[in-house]
């Protein structure tokens, strides 16, 4: 096992939690108009500015752990298909055979196969979408099998995760610059327990907002992991439109002082906010990654992918990693989180508060809805 160790900017935030948490940022209070979360023309506009063209992450490595896997995808609004080759690289591809246009894998669970068949006249395609076979050849004169294979997307897979965009001149260098931070927490090594897609009748922003302020912590979840940290203490820098947030428990000056990554952990739950929609929480010993996939100007899909070092092998572990399951995705997220965004989502859509008011431990939030206004401007 590689020793693991913390980066720079990771090892900032945390001094800056020994030293109180702070929020340079925005200094007062600030404001996002209620009709960003509700205006159809606003979230055409997002879903044309944003999820058009931006990489996207889609899915954790560990979804495809082995060669010649694929899953099929829907959240999005396309029929999409997650494959990795027999060569080891990750690809996203229209999941539509190329003959007459059939779904190509059905259903949404991964398959582990060589070949891709089509269930309507069984034209058969490789991993990295190639066209391998075609029943009755004789019957396509001249077809030439190379121009035939899956419309593959632009993909990249980078510290962990696979991206990918549905925009050709999509640039990748942002989501590569994370993943030297998730080296730090081996992401690429985990294993995913458990996912599940959550229906969340709200806004997407609502989501990535709940995730943007620890200000709700104590209260909102304080039956679950509240009393696990310290009430308001937090920190936040950005890595291009990214946000990495922290917030902390006791730090010990001594693990502090010298990068004990595996005391610093344990004190401080570090959240990547990658723009436009996605969300890694890294809890001391597993990993959450929440990938929003907006639906409508009030109902967004989350998927709630639980990663954990090892797949358990003994049923301590398993029962470990289940009730660790049970209380984040069941609990902290589906009961509490998700439920706030439901209600603040229908508060907003009455039309009683044309702005909703943000105090300056919620600053990540204004920071967040700029970044959204800018790229539509
Ligand atoms: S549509 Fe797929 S083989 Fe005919
Ligand atoms: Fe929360």
């Amino acid at each position: 096992m590689n020793a693991l160790s913390p980066t720079p900017g990771q090892l900032a935030l945390a001094r800056d939690l020994a030293d109180g948490g702070r929020r340079k940022a925005v200094p007062g209070i600030t404001y996002v108009e209620a009709s960003a979360y509700t205006d159809p023309a606003r979230y055409a506009a997002e879903q044309q500015r944003l999820f058009a063209r931006l990489p996207l992450v889609i899915a954790p490595s560990a979804l495809l752990p082995e060669r010649n896997m694929a899953v099929p995808h829907d959240g999005f609004g396309k029929p999409l298909l997650i494959t990795r080759d027999k060569a080891g690289d990750a690809h996203v591809f229209l999941n539509v055979c190329r003959h007459r246009g059939t779904r190509l894998v059905e259903g949404s669970e991964a398959v582990a196969t060589p070949r891709l068949v089509c269930p309507y006249h069984a034209w058969s395609y490789t991993l990295d979408g190639a066209l391998a076979g075609v029943p009755r050849p004789d019957a396509f004169p001249g077809l030439d099998k190379c121009d035939y294979g899956l419309k593959r997307l632009p993909t990249r897979e980078a510290g962990g995760l696979i991206w990918f965009s549905f925009d050709e001149q999509a640039d990748f260098s942002e989501a590569e610059a994370l993943a030297e931070d998730f080296a730090a927490f081996d992401l690429a090594g985990q294993h995913l327990f458990r996912r599940h897609t959550h229906d969340v009748p709200a806004n997407w922003k609502l989501v990535m907002d709940a995730f943007l302020e620890s200000y709700h912590l104590a209260r909102l979840h304080a039956a679950t992991i509240g009393p696990f940290f310290k009430d308001g203490v937090s920190t936040a820098d950005a890595i291009g439109p990214h946000q990495r947030s922290a917030v902390g428990r006791e730090i010990e000056a001594k693990a502090l002082a010298a990068g004990d990554w595996e005391t610093l952990r344990r004190a401080i739950t570090y959240t990547y906010q990658m723009f436009p929609g996605t969300v890694l929480i890294v809890s001391p010993d597993y990993i959450n990654l929440m990938v929003l996939m907006p639906q409508s100007p009030g109902r967004v899909l989350v998927e709630d992918f639980m990663l954990v070092p090892e797949a358990p092998t003994t049923d301590k572990a398993l029962a470990h990693w289940e009730k660790s399951w049970k209380l984040l995705d069941g609990g902290v997220f589906g009961a509490e989180d998700f439920r706030a965004c439901a209600l603040g989502q229908e508060g907003l859509a009455s039309g009683a508060v044309e702005r909703v008011t943000l105090g300056t431990l919620e600053s990540g939030i204004r920071l967040f809805h700029y970044a959204v206004e800018s790229r539509l401007a």
